[in-house]
């Protein structure tokens, strides 16, 4: 079976490593892949927004079967568009890729179908959010509309903070059209649970719990990033909580999505806050997170790519979806400055023994070396028989690791470790 990977990140490194375990999995491509990627996969320089190219490649190169990773080829109906062709993918359709692409339609579906989560409202004029912030209870937070690389949720801990979101939002056009909407939401605390789960539109199978670390820096402070490092399980994500989200959120969400004729098929990601009134929706996403996949597929027994295809097929009623009674954790190895600034085009030296353990999520070739070319750079995992060792064991691996410029939090885990006991 021909394979082609849609993305090109550490999060579709984990994916196309997984993939490969399968053995009627001949060859992968990765559109566009990355250096470190070019390692496990024949990496493909077309974008992964680019759908008319990724089309046109898939025809001429008989791909059998295609993952479509990242957001924004999903909310533009990349698998529509391949599915028009004849060729399966693992993914939903633009018209259930919404529930991510526009979070009024999924506050408002949470709405209709009784799904706990942060009380809300909706505006698609600046004046009246300006007005509504004055009596609305601080912190609050504003979120625009559409996808916006993950920087268009705003924690507004003043009004002022509030009115700056809503102007920068909705009359400056930070976000472009993605902020012609938002949506003001009550501010919610207790700890942030994510779980990924496999859903055919019928029946939805959670992976291994996991928890971001969203912060730039140790004890999260900072800039928010796209993500730090992570570890699964969650410790916050007990029996107790998992059954709850299955019958209160999970099973609700995939029967709504279905009732609104936009069926869910592919990775649907949950985003949870356990607050004290039980565990709440903040967002979902309608792909594998990352670097949340950098642990949980790890952690995966039951072979992805027959997975994947349960899913396509709508058999995964009938599919074992196994994890391992094991932990994980992943460290991110970032560039200096970012999510803000950075530089690029350092080499890194990376040891053979460290390399399997490595998802490089930004890097590129160049005269057979390796150079940094993003401001996340490498994702170091490591899976052992507990939480405390697994930590241990990818700062190990990282500090191994060289390249000019690096940095990376300190404290991936520390704070699951203190929920274990
Ligand atoms: P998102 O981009 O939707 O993942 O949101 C980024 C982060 O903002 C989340 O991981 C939460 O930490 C935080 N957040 C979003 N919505 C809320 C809320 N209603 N209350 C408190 N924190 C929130
Ligand atoms: N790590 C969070 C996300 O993928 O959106």
């Amino acid at each position: 079976m021909k394979l082609m990977v849609i993305g090109g990140g550490g999060r579709e490194h984990a994916i196309i490593k997984k993939l490969k375990e399968n053995k009627d999995v001949e060859k992968i491509y990765a559109l566009p892949g990355n250096g470190g990627i070019a390692l496990d996969a024949e990496c493909v320089n077309i974008s992964a927004t680019d759908i008319d190219g990724i089309v046109a490649f898939a025809k001429d190169n008989a791909i059998d079967y295609a993952v479509v990773a990242p957001d924004d080829p999903l909310v533009l109906g990349c698998v529509d568009a391949l599915n028009a062709i004849g060729i399966p993918c693992f993914g939903p359709n633009k018209n259930a890729a919404i529930i991510e692409g526009s979070k009024v339609f999924s506050k408002n579906l949470m709405k209709k179908y009784g799904i706990p989560t942060a009380q809300y409202e909706v505006f698609t004029d600046a004046e009246k959010a300006l007005e509504y912030v004055k009596t609305a209870p601080i912190p609050t937070v504003i979120k625009a509309d559409g996808l916006a690389l993950g920087k268009g949720v705003i924690i507004a801990m003043t009004e002022k903070e509030a009115e700056d979101a809503i102007i920068e939002i909705m009359q400056d056009k930070k976000f472009g059209a993605s902020g012609n909407q938002i949506v003001i939401e009550e501010f919610l605390t207790g700890p942030e649970v994510s779980v990924l789960s496999f859903t055919d539109g019928n029946v939805v199978k959670p992976m291994v719990s996991s928890m971001d670390h969203k912060r730039a820096g140790d004890n999260d402070t900072g800039l928010n990033t796209g993500g730090m490092g992570t570890i699964a399980p969650n410790p916050y994500y007990t029996k107790e909580v998992a059954d709850r989200c299955m019958e209160e959120i999970f099973l609700p969400t995939i029967r709504a999505m279905k009732a609104e004729g936009r069926t869910f098929k592919g990775c649907l990601y949950f985003g949870l806050m356990i607050t004290e009134n039980g565990p709440k929706v903040i967002e979902y996403n309608c792909r594998f997170g990352d670097p949340e996949t950098q642990v949980v597929l790890p952690l995966m027994k039951s072979d992805l790519f027959t997975v994947m295809k349960a899913v396509t097929e709508e058999t995964l009623a009938d599919t074992p979806v196994e994890f391992e009674d094991a932990h994980a954790a992943c460290v991110v190895m970032a560039s200096a400055g970012y999510p803000v600034s950075y530089e690029k085009g350092y080499e890194m030296t990376i040891p053979e023994d460290v390399l399997p353990y490595v998802y490089v999520a930004g890097a590129k070739e160049k005269d057979g070396k390796l150079l940094t070319n993003g401001g996340r750079v490498l994702g170091v995992t490591s899976v052992a028989g507990s939480l405390k060792e697994a930590i241990a064991a990818s700062y190990e691996k990282v500090e191994k690791i060289h390249f000019d410029n690096a940095f990376y939090r300190h404290d991936i885990g520390a704070r699951a470790l203190k929920a274990e006991v």
